[in-house]
């Protein structure tokens, strides 16, 4: 086992490593920048600390960075988002992992503690994070690592928002660089990626289908703006929540029903949040729903959906199926928590698919590179990628995909610049 990780059985690697295989033949961005960027040298013997859900894609990403020198070191930001298998794996390909999916909830900062620790250990590192985790404890309990982290990269809206609120307080003592909001990451990631992987967990944990169905869709983002799409496609009727009246007016454009949650509430049959905001779904709700109602979070926050108040109306839970609780209302109502309110398409699924992972995953190693190359001239604060990475990791995928896109001539480009045609 590589030094000091701890993963539940390492006998559990062969099928671990026969995923990692499968997302690594699916990755061919990913497998582009690895060959023109990465092996040039910056990764030699440089940390990397990584927090994100321990799966396939995030693995190989993991394995490209060893790979090219690094030493890398992952934890998950929570246990439920760890297959154990692939933790295996990715000790047996030189990775250093602290993630078992039995680790009760509470021992996840002590990981990305020891996360901190590996990745810093005599050398620098950058880091790749997930809701600022790392970011946050490297500038509370880990101060001393300070001064030799380059940077942190940041995979999520809520992290990124997370950052911009330390940055503006003069608390980031390390540049950032916001990859969620990279072109290639959220426009695909968010949209395409949640849309279609929390509707898979949905279904495939209840075994029902959504032709016909009521689907409410709360936030009208990147994610629920993915999530609204697949849904129509697959034949619900969707209705959609915001707060932003002009992403309500988009979503009733696009040609779904706008509603305030609690009219939304009692005609729904499956509710999904997409946020990054509190008490999204409370009692309020629950009260008014209608039985059988389908509950489940797609946000990056884990208190979209009160579940603490479902267990406090409904005391009497049971697990109905793998990944669904039944709460059964004062009334006799039973309501069906999927996920246990947590992101679903990652505590109950298999994530995003690997197409789309291995946009966000090569934006992430190019921001792990660029960090690393560039962090003496970087201000403390959350910075985005520049275009022109962007637009390389759009066009590799395009040639990987047999398409392409046309370049503008020089008399367009003055064109477009000129205020006097
Ligand atoms: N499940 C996944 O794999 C996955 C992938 C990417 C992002 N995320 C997470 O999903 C969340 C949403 O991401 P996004 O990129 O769509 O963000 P976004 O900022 O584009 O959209 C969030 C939307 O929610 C709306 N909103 C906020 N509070 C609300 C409330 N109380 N009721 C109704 N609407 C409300 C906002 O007005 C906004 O339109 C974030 O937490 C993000 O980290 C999850």
């Amino acid at each position: 086992m590589r030094d000091g990780s701890a993963v539940k059985n390492l006998a559990l690697a062969p099928e671990g490593h026969r995923k990692i295989d499968w997302a690594a033949r699916h990755s061919p961005v990913l497998n582009a920048v690895r060959d023109k960027y990465l092996k040039d040298g910056t990764f030699e013997g440089l940390g990397v600390g990584v927090s994100l859900p321990i799966e396939a894609k995030t693995a190989y990403l993991a394995v490209v960075l060893a790979e090219a020198g690094a030493e890398v070191a992952v934890a998950a930001p929570l246990p439920f988002v760890v297959q154990d298998d692939v933790a295996a794996a990715l000790v047996e390909r030189g990775v250093t992992v602290y993630a078992s999916s039995e680790n009760p909830p509470e021992e996840a900062d002590r990981e990305l503690e020891r996360v901190l620790d590996a990745a810093l250990d005599g050398r620098e590192a950058v880091l790749i994070d997930d809701r600022a985790a790392l970011v946050r404890l490297a500038h509370t309990t880990r101060r001393g690592l300070l001064p030799r982290i380059r940077g942190a990269s940041e995979e999520t809206t809520s992290g990124v928002a997370k950052l911009r609120a330390m940055a503006r307080e003069g608390r980031l003592e390390f540049p950032c660089l916001a990859a969620n909001d990279a072109r290639c990451k959220h426009l695909f990631d968010n949209r395409y990626g949640t849309g279609q992987s929390s509707l898979e967990a949905i279904m495939h944990n209840t075994n029902l289908m959504l032709g016909g169905k009521r689907v409410v869709v709360l936030g009208y983002g990147w994610c629920g703006k993915g999530i609204a799409r697949y849904a129509a496609g697959l034949g619900a009727r969707v209705t959609v929540c915001e707060v932003d009246p002009v992403r309500g007016l988009e979503a009733y454009a696009d040609g779904f029903d706008v509603l305030p949650a609690l009219d939304a509430a009692g005609i729904g049959e499956i509710f999904i949040t997409a946020t990054g905001n509190r008490d999204v779904l409370t009692n309020e709700h629950f009260e008014r729903m209608r039985d059988g109602a389908i509950l489940a979070n797609a946000g990056g926050v884990d208190v979209e959906i009160e579940v603490e108040g479902l267990r406090e109306l409904a005391p009497e839970v049971r697990e109905v199926r793998r990944n669904v609780e039944e709460f059964v209302m004062p009334d006799g109502r039973k309501l069906h928590l999927v996920g246990r309110g947590m992101v679903v398409n990652l505590t109950a699924g298999d994530g995003h698919p690997v197409e789309i992972m291995d946009l966000t995953f090569a934006i992430q190693a190019l921001c792990a590179h660029h960090l690393a190359n560039n962090h003496t001239s970087m201000k403390p604060r959350v910075h985005l990628l520049p275009k022109e990475i962007d637009d390389e990791v759009a066009r590799t995928k395009l040639e990987a995909v047999g398409m392409g896109v046309d370049s503008l001539s020089s008399e367009q480009k003055e064109f477009l610049a000129s205020w006097r045609e």
